[in-house]
């Protein structure tokens, strides 16, 4: 069976809590090393993966790269307005034809159906690197940086603010396959996937919503935001309004546990969800969670490729 990794159930708990596991450990092995320098193993000499951007990305693109790189594989860039799949050569047909030229594909794109027909017609693995739906890698990268800060999954207590979107969404999965606690704060109509609240719950995740930002970061060791306006959505001037009681700043960080971490998946629209006060803290967290992008996807491309 071909290992997609559409959204982190594809894996499941174990093999998340395993790719987290061999993500610590080939950074720890290669702390002091140049960036661009094969890990002393080379796991993936050889093997070239295939990147569509029908999306803008600076993350993604340059951690999947650099990914590759450090694995002793390599990467090609497909903006998708410079390929034939921009002038209307079907997914089906892309993925045939990259399956015979490439050992995996990440594709960044908006609708989900589209990643889900790219992998039935795909014969390598097909990896999300965020739709409209969700953003498993930057969960991948998230735990990470939670894990590497000392504090457990299982029980974690976890605030958002905002926006019930893509980067949510995947959060939430992660919270059902690792059982830890979000409190959603944010607006009414602007709630996550109820399919991914159900699931999650179903699983043992307790996940509470509440329209008040000082009841959702009480209690939370970890405050995670992100834009309030995603990539595609149309947006306007009524959700930013709708979503200005929930921007992190100080005074939301001072009420929720001492230490608490400040996480964003970035970009940040300083002055919107967060401010500079916050951000620039020794509470944030992003600079580590963007380097962990890399260390997630290697083992997220390892374990595609049935190394893990
Ligand atoms: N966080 C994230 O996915 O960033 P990019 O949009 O820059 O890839
Ligand atoms: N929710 C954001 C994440 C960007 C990395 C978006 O989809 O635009």
């Amino acid at each position: 069976m071909t290992r997609h990794f559409l959204d982190l159930s594809d894996a499941g708990g174990d093999a998340v809590a395993a790719m987290l596991n061999d993500a610590l450990d080939r950074k720890a092995a290669r702390a002091t090393w140049p960036k661009g320098r094969p890990d002393a193993d080379a796991p993936l000499a050889g093997h070239v993966l295939a990147m569509i951007f029908e999306k803008n990305s600076t993350r993604t693109r340059v951690s999947f790269d650099m990914a590759m790189r450090q694995l002793g594989g390599s990467a090609i860039i497909l903006e998708a307005g410079s390929t034939q799949l921009g002038r209307g050569e079907t997914v089906a047909d892309t993925a045939r034809v990259l399956s015979r030229m490439v050992d995996a594909i990440m594709i960044r794109t908006d609708d989900h159906a589209k990643i889900e027909e790219l992998a039935h017609y795909a014969s390598v693995p097909v990896i999300n690197g965020l739709t409209d739906q969700s953003h498993p890698c930057q969960i991948m990268a998230d735990l990470l940086t939670i894990v590497e800060r000392g504090i457990a999954l299982p029980g974690l207590q976890m605030a958002w603010l905002g926006d019930g979107n893509n980067v949510l969404n995947s959060l939430i999965e992660a919270a059902g396959l690792m059982k830890f606690t979000i409190r959603v704060g944010g607006p009414e109509g602007y709630e996550p996937d109820a399919r991914f609240v159900e699931r999650a719950r179903a699983a043992g995740a307790d996940i509470r919503f509440t329209r008040d930002p000082r009841e959702a970061v009480a209690g939370a060791q970890v405050v995670v935001t992100d834009c309030w306006v995603s990539m595609g959505q149309a947006g306007g001037e009524a959700q930013v309004a709708a979503m200005q009681p929930y921007q992190v700043d100080e005074a939301l960080m001072a009420a929720a546990v001492p230490g608490a971490a400040f996480m964003h998946c970035l970009p940040a629209h300083r002055g919107e969800e967060v401010t500079d006060a916050v951000i620039d803290s020794p509470a944030s967290a992003v600079w580590d969670e963007a380097e962990n992008r890399i260390h997630a996807q290697k083992s997220v491309l390892r374990w595609a490729l049935g190394q893990l």
